[in-house]
Order: C-alpha cells, then sequence, then structure tokens
C-alpha cells in the first residue's frame, strides 16, 4: 500500500492556494508545497497580506504556514520531493489560431507536465486539479511516458475542484462531493486510494466518487454549464417577467420548491461572471464541435447568448430610463466584483455594463468594497473592452466609499450583490444625487418599496416597479434582436 508524507501543487492561485492550505490544516502528516513561476505571488502567499481575498482563509494559512504548509518558487525541488504532485495552473481559453476563442489553452497544463518528466527520480501521482477537455489526461500521461526515466512511473489521476469564490473555504471544509477520476488498473486504483486518504482525512467516505478518468473530466464540465444554464433559464424568464408583470422572484421561488429542481442557483441577475462558467461552457461548445456533435454544441452556446443579451439588456433599460442620453452624465456603479466576498473580477459583469455605459460617454463612478483601483483601471481598458483606454482615466473615478460614488450622480447601479449596499443610508444617498434620481438594481438585492418611499425612481431585473419604463424596455428589446 502506498503512503504519502510530501505533496505538491503546481499552481498558487485561487484553487490551488486555498484547497492546498486546507489539505495542510487536516492532514498534519503531509507536508504540502505550493509552487509557482510568479515570484510575486509566492512572496505575497508567505506575507501578511495573501494575494487573493476569501473569507477564513488567512486563519487556514496562518494555522499551517512555516510548519507544514509552504509556498516557494523551487518548482524543481517541489516536484522533486513529492510523492503526489497536483496540477492547478489556469487553462484559459485560447486567444489565437485554432479553437480561438472557445478551446482551453493547454500550454500551462503542458509545461508542467513537461518540467515534471524533466526532473523526477522517482515515480510520481500525477493529479490533474485544472479543468480541462475530456483526454487532457491522457496527453499529460502521453508527455511523461514519451520522456521517463529508467525506475520511475507515472499514475494520472483527474480530481476536479468544485469550490466557489468567496465561499472557497467552506466548500473545501464541506464538500459535497469530491471526485476521483482513475486508469481501471491495479496501479490505477492504488493511486486512486492514496488521493482518496488525503481527502478521507475529513470528507466522508460516501462522499468521495470515483470513475473512470474521462467521466471525471467531462463531469466538471457538466457540472459548470448546468449550474450556467439554471442562471441563464432564469434570467431567460426575468425578460418575460418584466414584459407581462410576472415577478421573477416568486417565479423561482414557486419552481424551486418543486423538490425535483430545487432552490439554489435560480436568482436572476445581470448576468453570471467569473473565471469559469463562459470559459468552461465555451470548452464544451468547442468539444461538442470537434466531436461534429453540432447541435448540442448550439444547445450551450445558447447559455452565454442569453448571459451577454442580459447583460445588454439591463444596460439598455439604463439608457432609456435616463431618457435615451447618458452621455456626460455621472452614474454610480456599486460593485464591480464578479460577486460578493471576493475581489476577483474576471469575467464580471459589471464591466460589460461599465463598458456600455462608457461607450456612451458617460462618466462612471465606482465603489467597490475590495476590487483595488488599479484592478478596475486595467479591466476597463483591456483590448475587446475599448479601443480608446486613453479615454478611461477622463470617464472614469475609482471612489473609496458609495457615497461618494453617488455624488452628482444621476443614477445609481448595483453590479455585485455585497452584503454593505443594504445598510446604506439610502436617504443621504438621495440627497447627494441629481433629481430625478434613478437606481439600477441588477442584484434584485434592495428594499425597492423603501427606496421609491424616499423618491428613487427603481429599475431591477425581472419585476416592473413603473408600468411606462416596462413598455418602452420591451419595444425596444425588440426592436434590436
Ligand atoms: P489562477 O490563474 O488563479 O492560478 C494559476 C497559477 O498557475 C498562476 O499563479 C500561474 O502563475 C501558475 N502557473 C501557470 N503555469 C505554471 C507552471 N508551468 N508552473 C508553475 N506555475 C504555473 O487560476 P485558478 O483560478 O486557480 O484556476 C486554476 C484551474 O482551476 C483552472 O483550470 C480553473 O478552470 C480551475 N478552477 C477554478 C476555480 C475558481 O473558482 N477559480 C474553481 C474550480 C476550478
Ligand atoms: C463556479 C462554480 O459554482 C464552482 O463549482 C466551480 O468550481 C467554479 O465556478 P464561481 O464562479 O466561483 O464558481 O462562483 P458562483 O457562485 O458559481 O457564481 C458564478 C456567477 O453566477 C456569479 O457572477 C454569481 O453572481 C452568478 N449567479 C450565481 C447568479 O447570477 N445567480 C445565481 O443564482 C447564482
Amino acid at each position: 500500500k502506498m503512503t504519502l508524507s510530501k505533496i505538491c501543487c503546481i499552481g498558487a492561485g485561487y484553487v490551488g492556494g486555498p484547497s492546498c492550505a486546507v489539505i495542510a490544516q487536516k492532514c498534519p502528516d503531509l507536508t504540502v508545497t505550493v509552487v509557482d513561476l510568479s515570484a510575486h505571488r509566492i512572496d505575497q502567499w508567505n506575507s501578511d497580506t495573501l494575494p487573493i481575498f476569501e473569507p477564513r482563509l488567512d486563519e487556514v494559512v496562518k494555522a499551517c504556514r512555516g510548519k507544514n504548509l509552504f509556498f516557494s518558487t523551487d518548482i524543481d525541488k517541489g516536484i522533486r520531493e513529492a510523492e503526489l504532485i497536483f496540477i492547478c495552473v489556469n487553462t484559459p481559453t485560447k486567444t489565437f489560431g485554432w479553437g480561438k476563442g472557445r478551446a482551453a489553452d493547454l500550454k500551462y497544463i503542458e509545461s508542467a507536465a513537461r518540467r515534471i518528466a524533466e526532473v523526477a527520480q522517482n515515480s510520481k501521482i500525477v493529479v490533474e486539479k485544472s479543468t480541462v477537455p475530456v483526454k487532457a489526461a491522457e496527453s499529460i500521461s502521453n508527455i511523461l511516458s514519451a520522456n521517463v526515466k529508467p525506475g520511475v512511473k507515472y499514475q494520472v489521476l483527474s480530481n476536479p475542484e468544485f469550490l466557489a469564490e468567496g465561499t472557497a473555504i467552506t466548500d473545501l471544509l464541506n464538500p459535497d462531493r469530491v471526485l476521483i477520476g482513475g486508469e481501471p488498473t491495479g496501479e490505477g486504483s492504488e493511486a486512486v486510494k492514496a488521493l482518496s486518504w488525503i481527502y478521507e482525512h475529513w470528507v466522508p467516505k460516501e462522499n468521495i466518487i470515483t470513475m473512470n478518468t474521462w467521466s471525471s473530466e467531462l463531469s466538471k464540465l457538466a457540472a459548470n454549464a448546468f449550474l450556467a444554464q439554471r442562471i441563464s433559464s432564469i434570467n431567460a424568464m426575468s425578460a418575460i417577467c418584466e414584459a407581462t408583470g410576472a415577478d421573477v422572484d416568486e417565479v423561482a421561488h414557486a419552481v424551486g420548491t418543486d423538490s425535483r429542481i430545487g432552490p439554489k442557483f435560480l436568482k436572476a441577475s445581470v448576468g453570471f461572471g467569473g473565471s469559469c462558467f463562459k470559459k468552461d461552457v465555451l470548452n464544451m461548445v468547442y468539444l461538442c464541435e470537434c466531436l461534429n456533435l453540432p447541435e448540442v454544441a448550439a444547445y450551450w452556446q445558447q447559455v452565454i447568448d442569453i448571459n451577454e443579451y442580459q447583460r445588454r439588456r439591463f444596460t439598455m433599460r439604463i439608457v432609456q430610463s435616463l431618457f435615451n442620453t447618458i452621455t456626460n452624465k455621472r452614474i454610480t456603479v456599486l460593485g464591480f466584483a464578479f460577486k460578493k466576498n471576493t475581489a476577483d473580477t474576471r469575467e464580471s459583469a459589471a464591466i460589460h455594463v461599465c463598458k456600455y455605459l462608457l461607450d456612451e460617454g458617460a462618466h462612471v463612478q465606482i465603489y467597490d468594497p475590495k476590487v483595488p483601483r488599479d484592478q478596475i483601471m486595467s479591466d476597463l481598458t483591456m483590448a475587446e473592452i475599448t479601443d480608446q483606454p486613453e479615454r478611461v482615466p477622463e470617464l472614469v473615478t475609482i471612489c473609496p466609499n458609495a457615497y461618494e460614488a453617488a455624488e452628482k450622480s444621476h443614477a445609481l447601479v448595483i453590479c455585485t450583490e455585497w452584503d454593505e449596499f443594504q445598510t446604506l443610508d439610502y436617504q443621504r444617498i438621495y440627497d447627494k444625487m441629481l433629481k430625478p434620481a434613478f437606481i439600477f438594481d441588477g442584484r434584485l438585492l434592495l428594499d425597492h418599496q423603501q427606496l421609491m418611499d424616499i423618491g428613487f425612481k427603481v429599475e431591477t431585473i425581472g419585476k416592473r416597479l413603473n408600468r411606462d419604463q416596462a413598455k418602452l424596455v420591451r419595444t425596444h428589446a425588440n426592436s434590436t434582436s
């Protein structure tokens, strides 16, 4: 029976960092080393200010760092000493060549695999934790075995990660399930057992599901596609609600109480963001196209299309409500992260809402409790967001709080569901704004009656609060679809 004492994780990002911190805390008998190419990232992991914000991450890292949890740039040493190696590198969407804009770019996975092959002096279990297309483990296996040294053997496992940002530590401590895919051979099942042993330190054995490698890889893409699909489905319903006078929260409640459907992930919004959903659904669309399954590809593509439609539709409503012009108007954007309790802005709906507002020549005053100024500026000056990056600093002001962001503004737009936005002094905000003062609640977060009582004109997703506006949007959306 194989016993583990040292493990290594290649990639110290949103997944590698928190998941290894939890493994180190739950497995005091293991030494866990997380390595990365980026010296800056590693320095941050070794400092008081961790590179990512996650509730409770600080306490877990502080409890183990320097004891059985180490962050290092010495990738080769990490690989050499470990019996088991997690690959947790990024797998972004390709921006060039075949599959551009859809396929996953596997260059970081491949370079990690080649590094392992080059420096390993004894047998290793290599665990693919990054989200990858089906059969990526086979490619890793091929690279390893083509470069194998005498006496060295590799087992490649798939062990996708299901944590969500903002709740990463809770998710890691209480996973719905842990998925392990391996080869159906004697050595394969030994490797599966060794990895399972790590999780058994805190996860009930019946929640650790083992299966063949390809099923495991596909299950990760499938889970993200189903989750994203639920959001696009409820967002599609929100458009029907706005056109008819139904209330999307009521519909979600009614639908979600069917035990076969369930209540989670039915919150209508300005659109899903985050580094995973769009990338992984597109990855699957591309996979379907490559497998000559165009109907299946088109089905999943719609999940992305509805998400983009939702962001456009919401922003169009802002422009229409503000008398069809926002040029030179000040608009307050509250929240820039893709969801609450994270500073991550990857694919955030706020980026796209701001893009549309800036394209119309509005001045945008942004406040987010966690996202740093430079991050917002770099997101809004990306090539796919603007072809006039020099205008962005003229039009965008980053504010230290919601009240300053509301100064002399025509409209306030909620893009992220931060708790603190629920307890702001909206009378004070109203007093600072130009009249009529509008609020566009892109997260169904606020007490709309209370806001209307103060005097705000309120618009939200999937709910008619003002009949004339609803009619306007319906006509326009039809004419531009
Ligand atoms: P990330 O960009 O935050 O981190 C990846 C890290 O890998 C970076 O720090 C990068 O410098 C490092 N890296 C890249 N190539 C390397 C190499 N050859 N050697 C050493 N280090 C290298 O990415 P992430 O958000 O942690 O995502 C990692 C993977 O996990 C992706 O495949 C993603 O789809 C998947 N995933 C992410 C989440 C999430 O919530 N972010 C959840 C589940 C799964
Ligand atoms: C997701 C998956 O949930 C996770 O299992 C996977 O490992 C990585 O991708 P993440 O992107 O971090 O996690 O956050 P998630 O909570 O899924 O939210 C994604 C986006 O959907 C956010 O922008 C969120 O605001 C939005 N969302 C979520 C909704 O608009 N409505 C909902 O009901 C739920």
